[in-house]
């Protein structure tokens, strides 16, 4: 079982031009809500409540703004910065003290993730991680992922970095499951020609000691990218799409909350005046 989860929102941004230049990308808005909501649901969808949020240097006082430590949804979050966006693998050697002897999972802070079963694949493997689990995805740019080569068996062959190309098109998604060696590995690794510490490169050890498990996360869910404007802009299309459509909200964090009884409808109440006159207020009053 695992109960901690890292949420990784620092990185350049670059693709997003001027967007990002005053304001962390996972502060923008996909839709109608803050980017970071979205993974921080996943993770709260799968009862994880010890969070540990990784953001840029002199970032960190602006997360807070918007989570404060978490006890208004009845979880903790704690912040760290990272100096430079060293690699997605630094996330455990700055979060070693946060794992402890404890089993981890790590969400990218751009990741978005949506679809029927999807939470309930998720609680299966927290429960049956040995090793580090991955979850892949068909994407039809595999140049831009790291990709996954599997056997007749479905078993793993290869891990690439973005290959320029490539024979399969299973993409690792930003979500992932480790136990609690990974500090002690991510420490051995060394930067890559692009000077980082390169993710796939820790799932590597994994593999060759066999621990290494990836779920296919099928067809009928949605995995989508928030790296460029456009991809933003079509990713908050779709999320307007479902939610006009259901009256219902994706990643609303404080329903989430209060579905798994972490939170009474007097703090939804206290949360909604925070909030002003507004359309997420208006649904957090029709969900208590
Ligand atoms: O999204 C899935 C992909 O994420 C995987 O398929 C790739 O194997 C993996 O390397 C990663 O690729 P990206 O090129 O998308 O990673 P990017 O550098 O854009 O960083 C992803 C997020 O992590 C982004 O929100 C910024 C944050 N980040 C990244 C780095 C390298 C940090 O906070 N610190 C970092 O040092």
């Amino acid at each position: 079982m695992i109960k901690k989860g890292i949420i990784l929102a620092g990185g350049y941004g670059t693709r997003l031009g001027s967007l990002t230049k005053a304001v962390n990308k996972q502060l923008l808005p996909l839709y109608d809500k803050p980017l970071v909501y979205y993974p921080l649901s996943v993770l709260m969808l799968s009862n994880i409540k010890d969070i540990l949020i990784i953001t840029n240097k002199g970032e960190k006082s602006n997360f807070e703004k918007l989570l404060g430590d978490g006890s208004q949804l009845g979880i903790r979050i704690t912040f760290l910065e990272q100096d430079k966006p060293r690699g997605l693998p630094d996330a455990f050697i700055i979060g070693e003290k946060f794992i402890g002897k404890d089993n981890v999972v790590l969400i990218l802070g751009d990741n978005f993730f949506y679809g029927l079963g999807f939470t309930n694949r998720l609680k299966k493997a927290l429960h049956s991680n040995k090793g580090a689990t991955i979850f892949t995805y068909t994407v039809n740019n595999p140049s831009e992922y790291g990709i996954i080569e599997i056997d007749k068996k479905n078993k793993i062959k290869k891990i690439v970095e973005k290959p320029p190309r490539s024979k399969s098109n299973l993409a690792i998604t930003g979500l992932y499951f480790f136990n609690h060696k990974v500090a002690n590995f991510a420490k051995t690794l060394k930067p890559s020609k692009r000077n980082e510490l390169e993710i796939i490169d820790l799932l590597k050890i994994y593999l060759k000691n066999g621990s290494l498990k990836s779920v296919f996360l099928g067809r009928g869910s949605a995995w989508l990218d928030t790296g460029s404007a456009k991809n933003l802009f079509s990713a908050s299309q779709y999320i307007s799409a479902i939610e006009e459509r259901q009256g219902l909200k994706i990643a609303c964090i404080e329903e989430i909350s209060y579905q798994n009884k972490w939170i009474s409808k007097k703090q939804i109440l206290k949360i909604i005046s925070s909030y002003g006159k507004c359309d997420y207020s208006d649904y957090l009053k029709k969900i208590i």
